[in-house]
């Protein structure tokens, strides 16, 4: 066989196939299309490409070089828009924009962004602001001010991480109090969520965690204010029926102090290893702001009174979801985080 025919041959089968496809309504007779020309067994293109050994050695790679931007064109032309006979609009699209589209894989907010979110939204709808603080604080506002002297265990250099000078990292989230007091006026009530810093490691204690703290200032708050706000929370957080009890404790910035304990969310308050037998599981510390905390930031003690509390939003999260190793909560694995 003789190259220029069948290079004929292959302009005739592209110009039989612009008519074909210009006729074509619709995808399935675009598909006949693309049978006729490329199908495996009987396409037009397909035949020629196996003629191509009939041709002399010296005229193949001319012929090959011919079919094949053919083959391209053909592809690109069964690929494009359908456009119906005669002087009919477009009626069809090749692409089928009905088919379900590829989800990206998408990510979750970490437990701990979750909890905090809760908590923000439960304390907003108390009536409280939402305030911050830094994680670089100075002694007199992560410890003095807080009527903790230098001679305070709490100052051990084993809790604290101490940075150079008078700086560290904040142990707890009470210096914001301190700040928001020293810059404005009463009333005030606000939470102050952020990460805090201590020398502390094991399964219910992290390096870096998270607290949440609260402070109302007015005249004439009473324990019974901050037991009704504390409770409020409580049930909002982990459901109605809540059992809860305030405990005595100290702390050297509120007198008088408890510490809040709810019945085990594990065991019901029956005593499991969880709570330790006791069947009551700690959850935050809070009291009536001392007269030497409200001295130092330049209050009248004998004219304003207010409650602050604190609490541990790791601690908070593993009551929440019974996770038994606070570490989990740091290490980032997905298997773990996805069940979010
Ligand atoms: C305080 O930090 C006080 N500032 C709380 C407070 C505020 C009391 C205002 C009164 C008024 P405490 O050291 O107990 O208290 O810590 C509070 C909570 O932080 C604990 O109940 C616990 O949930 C959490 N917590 C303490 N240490 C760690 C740690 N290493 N890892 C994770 N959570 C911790
Ligand atoms: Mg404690």
């Amino acid at each position: 066989m003789k190259v220029e025919e069948w290079i004929a041959e292959l302009a005739d089968v592209e110009r039989e196939l612009s008519v074909r496809l210009a006729n074509a309504q619709d995808v399935s007779q675009v598909e006949d299309v693309r049978v006729w020309a490329l199908g495996r067994k009987a396409g037009r293109v397909t035949s020629l490409m196996r003629r191509l050994r009939d041709l002399a050695p010296e005229d193949r790679p001319r012929a090959g070089d011919a079919v094949n931007s053919a083959k391209v064109r053909i592809e690109r032309a069964l690929d494009g828009p359908i456009v119906g006979s005669g002087n009919r609009q477009p009626t069809l699209p090749a692409i089928d924009v009905t088919l379900p589209g590829r989800r990206p894989p998408r990510g979750s907010l970490h437990p701990l962004t979750q909890v905090r979110r809760r908590i923000e939204e439960i304390f907003v709808g108390l009536g409280f602001r939402i305030e911050q603080g830094p994680e670089i604080e100075d002694e007199h506002h992560n410890f003095e001010a807080l009527n903790t002297p230098a001679d305070h265990p709490a100052r051990d250099m084993q809790d604290t991480f101490y940075l150079s000078g008078h700086f560290l990292l904040r142990t707890q989230t009470s210096p914001v109090q301190i700040r928001l007091m020293e810059t404005s006026r009463p009333p005030i009530r606000a939470i102050m969520p952020g990460r805090v810093f201590r020398r502390d490691s094991d399964a219910t204690h992290s390096p870096m965690f998270h607290q949440v703290e609260g402070l109302l200032v007015d005249s004439g708050v009473t324990m019974a204010h901050l037991k009704g706000a504390l409770m409020s929370f409580l049930t909002a957080f982990f459901g109605e029926g809540t059992r809860a009890r305030f405990r005595p404790s100290f702390f050297p910035f509120t007198e008088p102090s408890a510490e809040v304990d709810i019945a085990c969310v594990l065991c019901m308050g029956a005593g499991c290893r969880v709570c330790k037998g006791s069947g009551w599981l700690e959850v935050l510390g809070c009291g009536m702001v001392d007269p030497e905390v409200f001295r130092a930031v330049g209050y009248d003690p004998e004219s304003v009174t207010g409650y602050a509390f604190g609490m541990g939003i790791e601690r908070l999260t593993m009551l929440r979801y019974a996770i038994d190793d606070m570490r989990l909560l740091f290490e980032n694995d997905h298997r773990f985080l996805e069940q979010f």
